[in-house]
Formats: structure tokens, sequence, C-alpha cells
């Protein structure tokens, strides 16, 4: 890996080895997301708390001040929506060009297998790799499941996950399922979880991400758990203490109910 790669990955994950990433990007294919029609406002009293933010270029552009002190991971693919056939038929949406000039630290793109799509998605995360690597850009593969939610199951996410990496990913984003470990021994690539819909308490949160640290992951690439929740900031405070500050589940929601 070159240095490039290094020192930018050297701002997403911290000096402890784990990371924070705050996802916005939502609104790719979902349109103005439920808490996440204002992002820049959404996102304003979350800063202290995570370490950097996952976002396409039009939002980052037009929401997000560009004095921020964070680093980004640009969203990358796209060309789907909620609406449309399948949301595994994307594209890649951003030149790397944009993505230099917007000061990026890393990409992200989604990759669909199982899909129809599985072989144009994969070449999206072949070709991205393939350029980013000239320009020192990590790249983040995100192992989508559109609106078959019921895929989260280890050994589906191992093979994906162990695919963006042989594909040359340096960082895998997937969900956390049970028996997760099995996903984590096969993929040769740190990886994050995303946290998809809202669960129905926050204890449900903190224990899967709780589970899914000791198991291995490096980190949390987790949105709609954190700005949906009535309590943003309680979320965010609480989830910074597992993954930064070796927090247990008990801890955790002492921090949430301390808001
Ligand atoms: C959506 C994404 C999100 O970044 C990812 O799903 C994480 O967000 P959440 O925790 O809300 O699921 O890739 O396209």
């Amino acid at each position: 890996m070159g240095w490039g790669i290094k020192n930018r990955l050297s701002r997403l994950i911290q000096p402890d080895g784990h990371c924070f990433f705050m996802p916005i990007d939502h609104g790719y294919f979902q349109g103005p997301t439920s808490c996440l029609e204002k992002p820049g406002e959404t996102i304003r009293p979350l800063l202290p708390y995570f370490d950097a933010l996952f976002v396409t270029r039009g939002v980052l552009r037009s929401c997000i001040d560009p004095a921020i002190d964070k680093p980004v991971i640009l969203r990358i693919s796209g060309g789907t929506s909620m609406v449309g056939k399948d949301l595994a038929n994307e594209m890649i949406t951003t030149s790397i060009e944009e993505v230099i000039r917007l000061n990026a630290s890393a990409v992200g793109l989604s990759i669909f297998i199982g899909s129809d799509y599985e072989k144009q998605t994969l070449k999206n995360l072949s070709d991205t790799v393939n350029i980013c690597e000239n320009y020192g850009i990590p790249v983040m593969a995100v192992t989508a499941v559109g609106k078959e939610l019921e895929k989260r199951e280890a050994r589906y996410l191992a093979l994906c996950c162990r695919i963006a990496a042989e594909l040359g990913a340096h960082v895998v984003k997937t969900y956390w399922c049970e028996n997760f470990e099995k996903v984590i021994k096969g993929c040769p690539v740190p990886v994050v979880m995303a946290g998809g819909p809202k669960c129905e308490t926050e204890r449900e949160v903190f224990e899967f991400v709780y589970d899914g640290m000791q198991k291995g992951a490096i980190g949390l690439n987790l949105g709609r758990n954190v700005w949906q929740n009535p309590s943003p900031v309680g979320m965010a405070k609480a989830l910074y203490a597992i993954i930064h500050e070796k927090a247990n589940v008990e801890t955790a929601v002492k921090i949430f109910n301390e808001k």
C-alpha cells in the first residue's frame, strides 16, 4: 500500500485502530430521507463524535461547510432510486478529478453480489481501485443488499466481503449479523459495520455494535440509528464510547440516558 493511501487512511482510522464514520449518503437513492432533509443541520451537533463523513458530492457541495474539520469519504456510485426497477443497477457517478477537487480522503461504492448486476458493480469496484490507486486514494466497498434485507447473514456477507477485498478494496463496509466472526475471519482488510434501518431500541444498537467490535470490526459507518433517534447526540456519544473508549453495552446505555 502506497504512502498516500496510508496517509489518507490514517485520517479516517484513528490511532486506536478504530473509526466511527457518519453516513449521510442515503438521499442518493432514497431522496429526502427522514431526518436528513437538511443534512448540514443534521450533522452539526454530531461533529465532535464522528471521525469522517460519508456523503455524495452534491450534498457535500451544497450543504457542508468547506471549513469542516472532518475527512470526507465520497460516495461515488449511484444512478438508481427506490422507485426504479432495481437498486443494484449502479454506475460510477463521480470522476476521479472531482474526487481530488473535493479533497476526499477516500471513496465508497456499493457492490451487489448475487444480483443481476453483480458483474457490473464488481467492475465498478475494480475500475475504481485501478484509478484511485494511481492517486493514493483508498476505496471502501459497501456490500449492499438493496431491498432484500434478509440477505444479511454470515455466509452471504462473508462471501461479499472476501470478494470486495480480493478485488482490491482497502476497507469493506458490511452489516453486522449473527456469527459475525465468520465474516471477519474471511476478510483480509478492515471491516466497518453499517447500521441498517432504525432498530426498535437503543440497547439493540449498542449490543450489535459491541458484539461486532469484540469480533474484530474496526468501527462503524452508521447513520439512521443515530440521526433518526430522538436523541442523536446521546446515540453518537454512546457509540463513540463503544468504538473509542472500550465501553460495554451497560456503559453505553448509561451514557445515552445521561444525554
Ligand atoms: C446507504 C449507505 C449507508 O452509508 C449505510 O447503509 C449506513 O447507513 P445506515 O446505518 O443508515 O444503514 O450505504 O446507501
